[in-house]
């Protein structure tokens, strides 16, 4: 568990689905991901499903409750060809109330050091490399989508290594059934 500006990350609990669609509507008003979220927390038990609660409200009250300001997922996921797992990023979601002041920052760090203590030691994110750059994140060649990604796609196909001396995987990337849609993978 780790805090942040009085904010708590922890993982979810069942009690949390109201506040996390209501954090997914107001981070992304245009899209709606909350049928991949429930999706994914149904079907795959070793999800790492990370919240961050309390801090300011939005009117920047000290907030008591448990209402979700940010939210970051991680999928562990088959790579073909070898027997170890890697995790997939995403979807990740700040209040924006609460964006840029490091929260998605930290919801990445704690997930990765919770993902090392597991064994896993590779992170895979499908995404602006402008943002997941700053944090470690590096262009992908190795390991493949399991969706040919469209060409002016192809550098937001990023991984990070969670230790120095991991060894980078390569193969396709096989994850659990919510993820395969090619629209997941497509503009
Ligand atoms: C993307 C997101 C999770 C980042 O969370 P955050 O807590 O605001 O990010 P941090 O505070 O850790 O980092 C902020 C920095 O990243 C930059 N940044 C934030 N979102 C960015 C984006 N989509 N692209 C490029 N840079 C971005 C900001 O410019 C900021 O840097 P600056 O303040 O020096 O200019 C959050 O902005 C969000 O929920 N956005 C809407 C949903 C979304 O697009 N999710 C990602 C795809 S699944």
């Amino acid at each position: 568990m780790s805090t942040i500006a009085d904010t708590m990350i922890r993982k979810i609990r069942a009690q949390d689905e109201a506040s996390l669609a209501r954090l997914y509507e107001a981070a992304f008003p245009t899209e709606d991901l909350v049928p991949l979220l429930r999706r994914l927390h149904a079907e795959v038990p070793d999800l790492l499903s990370l919240v961050a609660v309390g801090g300011a409200n939005a009117s920047g009250a000290e907030n008591s409750s448990e209402e979700c300001v940010g939210h970051a997922l991680f999928t562990p996921c088959a790579v073909e060809g070898t027997d170890r797992q890697v995790a997939l990023l995403g979807p990740i979601a700040v209040a924006p109330f609460r964006q840029r002041q490091g929260l998605g920052a930290t919801l990445i760090r704690e997930g990765s050091a919770r993902l090392c203590q597991s064994g896993i030691q590779q992170v895979l994110v499908l995404g602006d490399p402008a943002y997941y750059g700053r944090l470690g994140f590096r262009p992908e060649k190795r390991i493949r989508p399991p969706y040919e990604l469209p060409a002016d796609w192809a550098g937001a196909w990023q991984s990070a290594l969670l230790e120095g001396n991991a060894a980078p995987l390569s193969g396709t990337l096989r994850p659990p059934g919510a993820w395969l849609a090619p629209s997941l993978w497509a503009p």
